[in-house]
């Protein structure tokens, strides 16, 4: 990356102190070339339990075929909110989104029990359904639940690990759809029939693929980050389903993990391993951890704050806040990169809202551009990612379907990641990233709703 000159004098120690987090075009083909023999590794039947990518096979592979119809639920848990969504299927409306519902889920839930966790989620769907009034119909659901997950059958899901903070116990290692459904039993007043669990890449993928055939990547950066990709199944070893005629397989590749054997320590900093190791998966998701929304902030107030220290920013100031975790958010370098680069006054409106004092026109410039650095890093990390899976799959155009609120929200990050992309993918081919709002949600949806049409052929058959 070349390094723009901003500041006079000091400032010239201040790029030199950041500069481990600047990453050269060689680093980033590097990442690509790593992570490629990674994938394989996962992907591979006799070295899957040394991988650290683990490529689960899942088990979504049915397209919608304009067949299904009725309502159908979708929860989506895997962030810091979870959603319920309600859509309608049917010949005259073939998809339309009847209602959608964010429910708040507070750290005291995300580190509680699994009980607490799905006693909760019953209750917000029970709301949800009185609220709408479909609480007397027979509902069928698709239960996107975004963590590492050995998938067993499409209602089968057993999360091998929590990440993005979530510590809940009692869940690890259990069939986390047979603890929402019993969860839903308890309450004994809602009729809700769990169809099918995926991870939020595979209903991104999936509610773009229902419209766009070329869809091949599906891909999320938000609070967390990963991706699935159509593997043709003779390159699956793992996969151990039926085969159909498409003789395809979607793959849940859980690159979050990237780096967790030691890959990524030639482009990791002491600022990586300082958040790391206050993280209560402390060691794992390395990839993840200098990417996603859950973690730049975090990032940027370390990197801040270093330098505070070694007297290249706020020597005038006080800036005791910025001293405790977490206090800078990820949703900050959206609003301090947003405005032209002379415009500081969204830098200067949050660092008052920080309790800085005293800062001045400089400092903000700083500010700026240490955020600019850290999202530039991460936009850069996932492109190599996205880069390897195109040239892996090798199509003459791949359509790449992504959601995050990092990415959504994020005024650069797409141009940033589309810029290098380009120049990572092999010659002749080309891609195409498509926003999939709210992808993941949907996706799910019309995942349930193709296994409730399939049970019912079934049911007429026999
Ligand atoms: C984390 C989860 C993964 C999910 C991703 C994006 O990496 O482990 O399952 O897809 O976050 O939400």
């Amino acid at each position: 990356m070349e390094s723009v000159k901003v500041f006079e004098d000091a400032a010239a120690t201040l790029e030199e102190k950041c500069s481990n987090l600047i990453l050269s075009n060689k680093d980033i083909k590097r990442v690509s070339t790593i992570l490629l023999k990674e994938i394989e590794i996962g992907l591979c039947k006799e070295t899957n339990k040394i991988a650290d990518i683990k490529c689960y096979p899942t088990y979504v592979r049915n397209l919608p075929n304009g067949k299904e119809k009725g309502k159908f639920l979708a929860l989506d848990l895997g962030g810091t909110n979870f959603r319920v969504l309600l859509i309608q299927l049917g010949e005259a409306t073939p998809e339309k989104e009847f209602a959608s519902r964010e429910f708040p889920l507070p750290d005291l839930i995300r580190n509680s029990s699994g009980e607490v966790l799905f006693d909760h989620i019953a209750e917000c769907l029970a709301l949800f359904v009185k609220e709408f009034k479909v609480d007397k119909e027979i509902l069928p659901l698709g239960f996107t639940f975004s963590f590492p997950c050995r998938q067993e059958g499409l209602t089968k899901a057993k999360l091998v690990q929590w990440t993005k903070g979530f510590t809940c116990s009692g869940v690890v290692g259990h069939d986390v759809a047979d603890l929402l459904q019993k969860a839903i039993h308890k309450r004994d007043d809602v009729n809700i029939k769990i169809m099918a669990v995926l991870n939020d890449t595979t209903g991104t993928l999936m509610s773009s693929a229902y419209k766009q055939p070329d869809c091949k990547i599906g891909l999320i950066i938000g609070t967390g980050t990963n991706a699935c990709y159509v593997e043709k199944v003779e390159n699956m070893e793992l996969w151990d389903g039926e085969s159909d005629n498409s003789n395809q397989c979607i793959v849940n590749t859980e690159w979050g993990a990237f780096g967790d054997s030691g890959s990524l320590e030639f482009i990791r900093t002491n600022f990586d391993r300082a958040l790391d190791s206050t993280t209560p998966n402390c060691g794992k998701q390395l990839y993840e951890k200098m990417i996603s929304g859950k973690y730049l902030g975090e990032i940027v107030r370390r990197v801040l704050v270093y330098l505070a220290k070694e007297g290249l920013i706020f020597n005038n100031s006080s800036y005791v806040r910025l001293l405790e975790a977490d206090t800078f958010k990820t949703k900050l370098l959206s609003e301090i990169e947003e405005k032209p680069e002379n415009d500081l006054s969204d830098c200067k409106r949050i660092l008052e809202e920080l309790g800085i004092t005293n800062f001045s026109q400089e400092d903000c410039a700083k500010v700026r551009y240490v955020c600019q650095l850290v999202s530039k890093r991460a936009a850069f990390m996932v492109a190599a990612g996205v880069a390897t899976l195109i040239n892996k799959i090798n199509e003459k155009h791949t359509v790449v379907a992504v959601d995050g609120t990092l990415y959504r929200k994020h005024p650069h990050f797409r141009h940033l990641m589309a810029q290098k992309i380009k120049q990572l993918i092999r010659p002749g081919l080309t891609f195409e990233l498509m926003l999939s709002e709210d992808g993941s949600g949907r996706g799910a949806a019309l995942v349930a709703a193709v296994a409730d049409r399939m049970d019912r052929e079934e049911t007429n058959r026999n």
